[in-house]
């Protein structure tokens, strides 16, 4: 059941969202090479702290950090390490939800260590534009879940990359997962619910370099591509108001 959330909730969605932007502001400044993705966690921890607000991933089924920390072939859910330690070249995406006063948001951003190949900036460029462009989608009127996914899926066609069919965007802000889910390829055997003012949820492409297969490993979260090529994740958090689509983790 979709969950449509009121303006004043909107408003406690949309200053967690933001606050979460701040986060991301300071990771921009501080992910660096020689970093463990262990650090990257703590620094998000400390700031959220700081700030007096939680991390919801903390404790998820167990989940031991507030963000998934996913370098290279990594695609999501890359469990914090202190023997993980980011190089030159590496691509990494940090995923973090962030709650507020009840209020989650969720938005992932991927950082380039130093100077990556021209293929793998190409990567992050695509897959950030494919995510503009889900959101673009979101704010056309009478717009449709699969219209997301259809822009996202229609845009990264070109390039041949492989589309992350097992995980998905989702509605967010009381959960960390609520519906509808979101979609990053049509299928019509997708659900396709409407869009609707009052409609919060995360839009987030999951990009792979080659294959879009995908396996997971012992630990339980971690996932990787299966042909070992690098992988791609942003995210936004999104409203749909009567002003069309308004990005709360931007
Ligand atoms: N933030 C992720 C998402 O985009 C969920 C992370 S799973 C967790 O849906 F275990 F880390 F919580
Ligand atoms: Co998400």
């Amino acid at each position: 059941m979709i969950e449509l959330k009121s303006a004043e909730e909107i408003r406690k969605i949309r200053e967690s969202g933001a606050l979460l932007k701040e986060l991301f502001d300071m990771l921009d400044e501080t992910i660096k090479e020689g970093m463990s993705t262990y650090d990257v966690d703590r620094e998000a921890h400390e700031f959220m702290k700081r700030h007096h607000v939680t991390g919801p991933c903390l404790g998820y089924y167990g989940y031991p950090a507030v963000s998934c920390v996913s370098v290279n072939d990594t695609v999501i859910h890359g469990i914090p390490s202190k023997k993980i330690i980011l190089k030159d070249g590496d691509l990494v995406s940090v995923d973090i939800c962030l709650e507020k006063d009840g209020f989650i948001s969720d938005s992932t951003h991927t950082y380039e260590i130093g100077t990556v190949s021209s293929a793998v900036h190409d990567l992050n460029v695509r897959t950030r534009e494919a995510l503009y462009r889900g959101i673009e989608a979101a704010g056309t009127a009478n717009a449709r879940v699969q219209d997301i996914a259809h822009a996202i899926e229609s845009y990264i066609k070109q390039f041949g990359y492989g589309i992350v069919r097992e995980y998905c965007g989702h509605g967010v802000g009381f959960e960390m997962h609520e519906d509808p889910l979101i979609f990053n390829y049509v299928s019509i055997s997708n659900p396709n619910p409407k869009l609707r003012k009052g409609m919060v949820f995360a839009i987030e492409p999951m990009i792979c370099m080659g294959s879009h297969r995908i396996k997971d490993l012992k630990d339980g979260w971690t996932v990787k591509t299966v042909d070992g090529s690098v992988a791609c994740h942003w995210e936004h958090t999104v409203a749909i108001t009567d002003n069309g689509v308004e990005i709360l983790t931007r």
